[in-house]
Formats: structure tokens, C-alpha cells, sequence
């Protein structure tokens, strides 16, 4: 098991598919610039699902979530999620996504196993969103939307960064829309992963903010904190339920405590946090043969020097080296 220092076990592996994305969103990638990684850096569908079958079946990983970048970006997804579900013991298989190009692929992950999804949506303006993301493409993630839910893939979880002048006039709006959907939404503080470094404590609309916001049009009663479990998002009832919003106060309340997950970036390093200073490399060894036990040691070195939190709010904190988009959300 992948138990660390402070008693957490890690069981939820984040795997960033690919670092390149079809968005910019102000939040993550700067407008241009960004270097993406190297194709042969990547691990290929065959390394991967070895490295993901090594921790579902050694390691007491229960969940694979893929991430980006965008990873429907990848080529072969459908494949990888089919091979990842094959293993045993199978894992729970989810995707988070930005939407765009859910409209074609939305029912064929389902068939290969995708059991749930999270898709970004920060806005149902168009212009909004084209300022936001830098691109004209909020038609298409609400066709990759409607999508999903023809699919046939519940829960439909929607994410949202709210960013102060820019989008954080609409959280009652993206509420109704998800409400009428029976869309679970949650809204994620904006924390420092920016690959351009422009994150500034003051302009984060923080957890407090967005319920006020919200509870000037919505009744909001805190859900039984016993269902919180390692989740990260705080529940609250919507006018007493059963319908919920979900708030992540990342940054204002954080939950490393609680933390139950590991990550593996587009290019084989294992990455213990979010917001870690120090990866570990298991592209090198795999590539140069590594048997079964050498990369599960690898693991759990890697969960050793776990650390009890992220540290935002510790005066001398530094922003990891490489941005959400290289790391995986
Ligand atoms: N802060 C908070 N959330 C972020 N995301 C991307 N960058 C940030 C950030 N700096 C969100 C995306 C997506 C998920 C992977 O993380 O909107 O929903
Ligand atoms: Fe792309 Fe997601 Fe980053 Fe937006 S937040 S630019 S959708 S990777």
C-alpha cells in the first residue's frame, strides 16, 4: 500500500495523458509560448498501462483518473481506457476534460469502460469564454456536454474557476444551468499552477465568496461532512436537496489531511502532490527494463517524501516548476 509519513494512503491515480490542450485558459497557460513536451518524452499506451497495472495490482491504487492538458488530445484514449479497464482488479476509470470533442467521443469511452467524468465549464457566456480560454469554443463544450449525458455517464460533474472581473459575476447562473441538468457543479479556488506565474492571492474569488454569491439566491445547508470522506469539494444542499453544489476551497480550506492521491505526468514522473518540488522518474528505468519491484520501489519513495501539505499559504511558498497542464489536474 502506498501509505505515507502522516498515515494517508494513496489509492486515486491521476494520469496526465498529454500536456497540450485546445484552450488557454487564462488560469493555466499563458496566451502563447508555452513549450510542449517532446513526443518521444511521452510514455507510449504501452508503458503506461504497464505502470497503471503495476499500481492496481500491487500498489492498492482503486482509481485511475486520466487528466491533461486536454486528454482527449490523445490519440488512442478510447484504447487505453479499454485496456486500463481490463485489468484486475479493475479500477474505477474517470476523465477530466474541457468537453471539446465529447460530442464524437463521449459514447465510445463509455463503451470502453469510462465509468465517470468531470467536465470544465467556467462560463455559458461566449464571449466570457473566449476571453477566459482565449478561444471561441463554448458551442462545443456544450455539445460535448448534451453528449455525455445521452451517453448515458452519471454522475456529470461540472468544475469552475471563477476569476475575479471575469467570470465571477455568473456562479448563480452555472448553478440553474447545472440544476437543470442534474449536473453536480463544484467550484475549485484558483490555486497557483499558472504556467506564466500570475496567480495573486487578492484577485482569488475565495470559498466564502462564492456562497455568499450563491446564497443570495439559493438556500445552502451544509451536507453531513461524514460523506466528505477524502473529497475534496465541501457539499452543500441546494433549498434543503436533495440536490447539491460542491465547493474546493484549495487554497483558503485546504484538505492535504485528507489527501488520498498520487500523479503521474504525460512524460513518467510520479509526482506525490500537486504542488510537489521533486518528481520521481520511472520513464528512466522503464525504458532501460526495470523490473516489477524496482518501479513499485520507486513508488513508494516517492509516497515517503509526501509531504503533510501543500504549503500556499506558508510565507516562503514556491510555485511548482512545471504548470497544472504538465502535471495533470
Ligand atoms: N486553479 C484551480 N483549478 C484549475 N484548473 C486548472 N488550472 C487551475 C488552477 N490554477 C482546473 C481546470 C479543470 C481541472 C483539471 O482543474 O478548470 O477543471
Ligand atoms: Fe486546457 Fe484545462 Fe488548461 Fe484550460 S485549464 S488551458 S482546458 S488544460
Amino acid at each position: 500500500m502506498l501509505t505515507d509519513h502522516f498515515g494517508r494512503t494513496a489509492t486515486d491515480l491521476r494520469v496526465s495523458l498529454t500536456d497540450r490542450c485546445n484552450l488557454r485558459c487564462s488560469y493555466c497557460m499563458p496566451a502563447e509560448g508555452l513549450q510542449w513536451l517532446p513526443r518521444p518524452e511521452l510514455l507510449t499506451d504501452d508503458e503506461l498501462v504497464r505502470v497503471i497495472g503495476l499500481a492496481v495490482g500491487r500498489l492498492g491504487i482503486t482509481e485511475v483518473r486520466f487528466t491533461g492538458g486536454e486528454p482527449l488530445l490523445r490519440r488512442g484514449l478510447t484504447e487505453i481506457v479499454a485496456r486500463v479497464a481490463a485489468l484486475r482488479p479493475r479500477p474505477e476509470i474517470s476523465l477530466t476534460t474541457n468537453g471539446i470533442g465529447l460530442e464524437r467521443l463521449a459514447a465510445p469511452l463509455r463503451a470502453a469502460g469510462l465509468d465517470r467524468i468531470n467536465v470544465s465549464l467556467d462560463t455559458l457566456t461566449p464571449e466570457v469564454f473566449e476571453r477566459l480560454a482565449r478561444r471561441d469554443r463554448l458551442a462545443d463544450v456544450l455539445a460535448g456536454l448534451a453528449a455525455v449525458a445521452k451517453a448515458g455517464l452519471n454522475p456529470i460533474k461540472i468544475n469552475t474557476v471563477l476569476m475575479r472581473d471575469v467570470n465571477d459575476h455568473e456562479p448563480v447562473a452555472l448553478l440553474r444551468f447545472c440544476l437543470e441538468r442534474g449536473y453536480q457543479l463544484r467550484f475549485i479556488e484558483q490555486m497557483p499552477l499558472d504556467a506564466q506565474h500570475g496567480w495573486r492571492r487578492a484577485e482569488m474569488v475565495t470559498a466564502d465568496e462564492i456562497l455568499a454569491a450563491l446564497s443570495v439566491e439559493f438556500t445552502l445547508t451544509p451536507d453531513d461532512p461524514a460523506d466528505r470522506g477524502s473529497a475534496p469539494a465541501e457539499a452543500f444542499l441546494v433549498n434543503g436537496g436533495p440536490a447539491s453544489v460542491g465547493i474546493i476551497g484549495s487554497v483558503t480550506r485546504p484538505f492535504c489531511g485528507a489527501c488520498d492521491r498520487i500523479r503521474l505526468t504525460a512524460d513518467g514522473q510520479l509526482r506525490n502532490c500537486l504542488f510537489a518540488r521533486e518528481e520521481n522518474d520511472l520513464r528512466t528505468p522503464l525504458r532501460a527494463g526495470a523490473s516489477d519491484d524496482e518501479l513499485a520501489a520507486r513508488w513508494m519513495r516517492c509516497i515517503q517524501a509526501k509531504l503533510p501539505g501543500h504549503g500556499i499559504n506558508d510565507p516562503g511558498f514556491l510555485q511548482p516548476t512545471r504548470p497544472m497542464s504538465a502535471i495533470g489536474g
